[in-house]
C-alpha cells in the first residue's frame, strides 16, 4: 500500500486520506496543547486512550440512535471515519458551572446549570475560539438555520445519554465539546472525538475540587497525575460499557 496522503494535522490528530474517497484515517497524537497552544505538553498514552474511550462512546451514542462518523479502530491509536466537511463551530454543553463560564460570568465553579446550556464557539485558531451568538454564528452563516436546530437538539441528547452512561461510571459530566460535519449525502453526523480532552470529568467518589478531576484540566492547570486521570476513565468506560 502506498504512503498514506497527510490531510491535516491538528494539536491533537493527524487526518490521512484512505484508499477510500469516502473514509478518513484519524491519528490520536499524544501532544497535548491548552491556552489555544500557548501550553504544549505530552499526555503519555494519550493518543491510545482517547481512541478508545471515543470509539467506545461514538458505538454506543449510534446505537442509541445518534448519527456519528465512527467506523472502527484498525489500530490502537487510529480510527476510520466517514469524510465529513466539518461545521466550523465548537458546541459546548455545560451542566455544571466551570471554565471560561466562571471566568467570563463570575458564576461559582460547581453550581448546577439546569437545564443544561449551549453554546458556540467560532472554530478559528487565529482568533482564539470566540464565543458566539446564535445570530452572529447565522449571520456568518457557519451554519444553516435547520443545521443549527439540529445540532442544539443532538447536543443535548447527547448530554442526556452521555450524562446517565459517566453517572453509571461514578463520574459527573461536567461539560463538553462537540464538533459535527455533513456527510456527503447531506447527513449531519457527530465528529471528531470524546474524551478527557474535550470533556470535564469530575470522580464523584472525591470531593476535593483538585482530586476529583479525571481530565484535561489537571494538564491545563497543572494538577500531576495526568497520565492515571486519562487511564482512570478509560478503565471504568470499558467497565460499564454494554457488550
Ligand atoms: P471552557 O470552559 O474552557 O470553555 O471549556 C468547555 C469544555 O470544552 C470543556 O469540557 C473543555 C472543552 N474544550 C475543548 O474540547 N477544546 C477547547 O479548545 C476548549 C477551550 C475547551
Ligand atoms: N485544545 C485547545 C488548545 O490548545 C485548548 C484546550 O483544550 O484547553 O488550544
Amino acid at each position: 500500500m502506498s504512503t498514506p496522503e497527510k490531510l491535516y494535522e491538528g494539536k491533537a490528530k493527524i487526518i490521512y486520506a484512505t484508499d477510500d474517497p469516502e473514509i478518513l484515517l484519524a491519528y490520536f497524537k499524544d501532544d497535548a496543547t491548552a491556552f489555544n497552544a500557548q501550553k504544549r505538553g505530552t499526555i503519555l498514552g494519550k493518543g491510545e486512550i482517547n481512541t478508545a474511550i471515543s470509539s467506545h462512546l461514538f458505538q454506543q451514542l449510534e446505537a442509541q440512535g445518534v448519527p456519528t462518523h465512527y467506523i472502527d479502530c484498525p489500530a490502537p491509536n487510529e480510527m476510520r471515519v466517514k469524510r465529513v466537511k466539518i461545521v466550523p463551530v465548537e458546541v459546548i454543553v455545560r451542566n455544571i458551572a466551570a471554565g471560561s463560564l466562571c471566568k467570563q460570568t463570575g458564576i461559582a465553579v460547581g453550581t448546577l446549570i439546569e437545564p443544561p446550556i449551549v453554546e458556540f464557539c467560532y472554530k478559528n485558531d487565529e482568533l482564539g475560539d470566540p464565543l458566539l451568538t446564535r445570530e452572529r454564528l447565522l449571520l456568518m452563516k457557519l451554519a444553516t438555520p435547520k443545521q443549527l436546530e439540529q445540532i442544539t437538539q443532538l447536543s443535548l441528547l447527547i448530554n442526556q445519554l452521555l450524562s446517565d452512561f459517566f453517572n453509571e461510571c461514578g463520574i459527573t459530566l461536567v461539560d463538553f465539546k462537540l464538533e459535527f460535519g455533513m456527510t456527503s449525502d447531506g447527513q449531519l453526523v457527530l465528529a471528531d472525538e470524546i474524551s478527557p480532552d474535550t470533556c470535564r470529568l469530575w470522580d464523584q467518589s472525591e470531593t476535593d475540587p483538585d482530586r476529583r478531576v479525571l481530565d484535561k484540566d489537571r494538564f491545563r492547570r497543572d494538577l500531576g497525575n495526568v497520565e492515571s486521570a486519562y487511564q482512570q476513565v478509560l478503565k471504568r468506560v470499558l467497565e460499564h460499557t454494554p457488550n
